[in-house]
């Protein structure tokens, strides 16, 4: 129940302005967010590599008004490019990008968002790593498919996501799941009304199974974004049934969250990627992580109260 209030206020300025100024705020977006700035990440993905992991890095933000604010989100990518290439860490650490922080929501903001990825692609090439494109709110993912399939033509690596909950999702697994394909699959964590996404978390659980057989049967990569144990253990199951090797599929979980499971997966054999946020524009990320667990909330609740 508290989940779609809390999907709701995170989309409301109001409650940004009071959760971003509440005391306690910064110890619980801590445990999300691996930090504000390039500087600050960077010995996380030194450690997170040292002990066997890869990393994803999403610079957060979404929901930008202005074009130099899009172009500001290319740059941030830019410059962490340069920091992975400075380190040699480039072949251990990907990115994760929101269109939506690249402008895909202003006039013009297809092609905007497609002018802005296009460069961090390019250069996260050269250091010899790629971009995934998150998934966000239904209304934006034709967008992002088209722009998805026009830098494979360049950069055929690339990735994206697909969201369990769409009812659409199976039809963009088979579609996807071609020869050289990254997909990274997830459960969905947008506010998503009845009449494209599935409301039931079973509903949900169900087809990421369907989604997960399909990736599995077909050429691509499958990329597995979850931390639930069930859904862990199936996909085992399925990768091992469509003769998969450990290196033909990832895990992926987020910072923050089940942390000795990623050690653990990783100790087996998997590929783990950490999903690593940070940055100052983290309103929109942390609030759908509290939605996703209401003892978070709970957390929450109990740091801004004792501060
Ligand atoms: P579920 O929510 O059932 O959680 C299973 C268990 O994991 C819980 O019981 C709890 O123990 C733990 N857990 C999960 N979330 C937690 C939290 N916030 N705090 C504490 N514990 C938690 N979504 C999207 O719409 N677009 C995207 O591009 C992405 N990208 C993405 C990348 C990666 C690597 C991951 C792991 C997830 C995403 N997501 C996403 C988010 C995804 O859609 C989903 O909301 C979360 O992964 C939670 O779903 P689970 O599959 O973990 O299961």
């Amino acid at each position: 129940m508290l989940g779609p209030v809390i999907l709701a206020a995170s989309r409301s300025d109001r409650m940004r302005r009071f959760v971003s100024a509440a005391p306690g705020t910064k110890q619980v977006v801590d445990r999300f967010i691996a930090g504000e700035t390039v500087d600050e990440v960077v010995p996380i993905v030194e450690d997170a590599t040292a002990k066997g992991l890869e990393v994803t890095l999403d610079v957060v933000g979404e929901d930008i008004t202005t074009v130099e604010q899009s172009h500001a989100a290319r740059d941030a990518y830019l410059e962490l490019i340069g920091r992975l290439k400075e380190l040699g860490l480039g072949e251990r650490a990907e990115m994760s990008v929101k269109l939506s922080m690249f402008g895909q929501a202003l006039e013009g903001g297809h092609e905007l968002a497609l002018a802005n990825v296009r460069p961090v692609v390019e250069a996260a090439a050269a250091i010899g790593t790629t971009v995934t494109l998150d998934a966000e709110d239904h209304t934006t993912l034709d967008s992002m498919f088209a722009i998805h399939e026009e830098l494979r033509k360049d950069f055929p690596q690339t990735g994206c996501v697909i969201q369990a909950y769409l009812f659409r999702t199976e039809d963009d697994a088979r579609r996807l799941a071609a020869a050289g394909s990254r997909v990274r699959i997830v459960k969905g964590a947008y506010k998503e009304p009845a009449s494209v996404a599935y409301q039931d978390k079973a509903e949900i659980d169900k087809a990421f199974v369907r989604i997960v057989k399909i990736l599995m049967g077909g050429l691509g990569y499958p990329m597995i974004g979850s931390h639930d144990p069930r859904l862990i253990a199936i996909t085992q199951d399925l990768a091992r049934q469509a003769g998969r090797k450990l290196d033909e599929y990832e895990f992926q979980m987020l910072y923050g969250i089940r942390s000795d499971e990623h050690v653990r997966l990783s100790a087996e054999g998997h590929r783990m990627r950490v999903y690593t946020a940070y940055g100052t524009d983290w309103y929109g990320y942390f609030m759908r992580r509290l939605a996703e667990k209401p003892a978070n909330l709970l957390f929450f609740a109990r740091s801004i109260l004792t501060k």
